[in-house]
């Protein structure tokens, strides 16, 4: 049931503030005069210990799923002090990577029923490691085989194209970092400011929904393109590959997602005053870099979407013409929630414009059950 609105996506992105609320309800603790903020992940509770005494975390997926993961990663190292990887599932098992007993392989995925995901599952569980499944389908084959998990409870995902999935998926995340990162002194603040963040974040999301028309506006300028670049680093590097994503997934349009940091490496000798590229240059420690970003594809005559952080237009876009979209602030580990939501928008309103089914896209299906 699509309600009042035309499409399951359109649906499923205006329902973001619900999901993620649903995702958090029952596991984080608001805390008292007395009573410390904490999270409670039921699931994993028993292998907690476990889990903060791997050698290493390996986050595996595919897609949109590997990508939440990528944006998570960043408050994962610095919660647990585990080193945490990334592996592309159908990488992992070409290559026969290296998963080890020492190991806890975390496996997400929406529907729980990937192929490519599912044997990598069977490949770390032949190879002894912990596994874990974040999931957003009760009772699907992945939630099933791994040894203990976490439900992000977004609710059912219709469209083809994943979006509250996403949000919820590092909602779930963040929320397994502060769990297994345990509770120290040195970074109670810190802790303490992330699951505040967390709380505020559906009214973030609501804020930031805002955006439709503006969104709306600029997919009409991008109507007729046939390229997009999206520029991130740090926390929203996943940020890019998502927005990518679902703009080529969905409105059929070539886009990627680069890492700012490699921008000189190659992607450089791609700017000039007709190729539209995003850029996100949301306040982090990052800022300062992306600013940097900023001048060299100006200095290129690069033709600018900057997304900043509310009230930073002025400052990102001074040395030449760009289009801003502003988006309100949040704790940075969190801030790839809010930051993929116009770009969602974006991508739903491109392929409504061009004319192309945007639950349904060309060639791709919710679940990919072969491999
Ligand atoms: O169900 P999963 O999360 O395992 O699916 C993984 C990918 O097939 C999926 O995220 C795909 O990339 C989406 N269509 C992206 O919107």
């Amino acid at each position: 049931n699509k309600g009042k609105y035309e499409h399951y996506m359109q649906k499923e992105i205006h329902e973001q503030p619900e999901s993620l609320t649903t995702t958090m309800r029952g596991r984080l603790i608001r805390g008292g005069s007395c009573k410390a903020k904490a999270v409670l992940l039921g699931g994993l509770k028993d292998h907690l210990k476990t889990i903060r005494r791997s050698r290493r975390i390996v986050f595996i997926g595919c897609g949109t799923s590997y990508n939440a993961a990528l944006a998570a990663r960043p408050v994962l190292e610095e919660l647990s002090g585990v080193p945490v990887t990334m592996e592309i599932a159908s990488d992992l098992l070409d290559r026969q990577g290296p998963i080890y007993r020492e190991d806890t392989a975390v496996f997400v995925s929406q529907s729980g029923e990937t192929a490519d995901t599912l044997r990598a599952l069977e490949y770390a569980l032949e190879n002894g490691a912990l596994c874990v499944g974040i999931t957003n389908t009760v009772g699907s084959v992945i939630a099933r085989n791994t040894h203990c998990g976490i439900h992000i409870n977004a609710g059912c995902e219709i469209g083809v194209a994943s979006t509250k999935a996403y949000t919820s998926q590092i909602a779930v995340m963040a929320m397994l970092a502060l769990a297994i990162g345990g509770d120290t002194i040195s970074n109670q603040e810190r802790r303490e400011a992330i699951i505040d963040g967390l709380f505020d974040l559906p009214n973030k999301i609501r804020e930031v929904l805002k955006l439709d028309q503006e969104m709306k506006d600029l997919a009409k300028l991008l109507i007729a393109e046939q390229s997009l670049l999206v520029f991130g680093r740090g926390y929203n590097f996943a940020t890019a590959l998502e927005g990518a994503l679902k703009v080529k997934e969905v409105a059929l349009m070539h886009s990627e997602g680069i890492l700012a940091g490699e921008m000189k490496h190659g992607p450089l000798a791609l700017v000039d005053e007709n190729l539209p590229i995003v850029v996100i240059a949301t306040r982090d420690a990052c800022f300062s870099k992306q600013q940097s970003v900023i001048q060299q594809l100006h200095a290129r005559k690069g033709r600018l979407i900057v997304m900043c952080s509310k009230g930073d237009a002025a400052s990102v876009c001074s040395g030449g013409a760009c289009r801003v979209i502003e988006v309100p602030q949040v704790e940075d580990c969190l801030q790839p929630v809010v930051n993929i939501v116009p770009l969602q928008l974006l991508a739903y309103h491109l392929t409504v414009l061009r004319g192309y089914n945007v639950d349904q896209p060309r060639n791709l299906a919710k679940s990919v059950t072969t491999q």
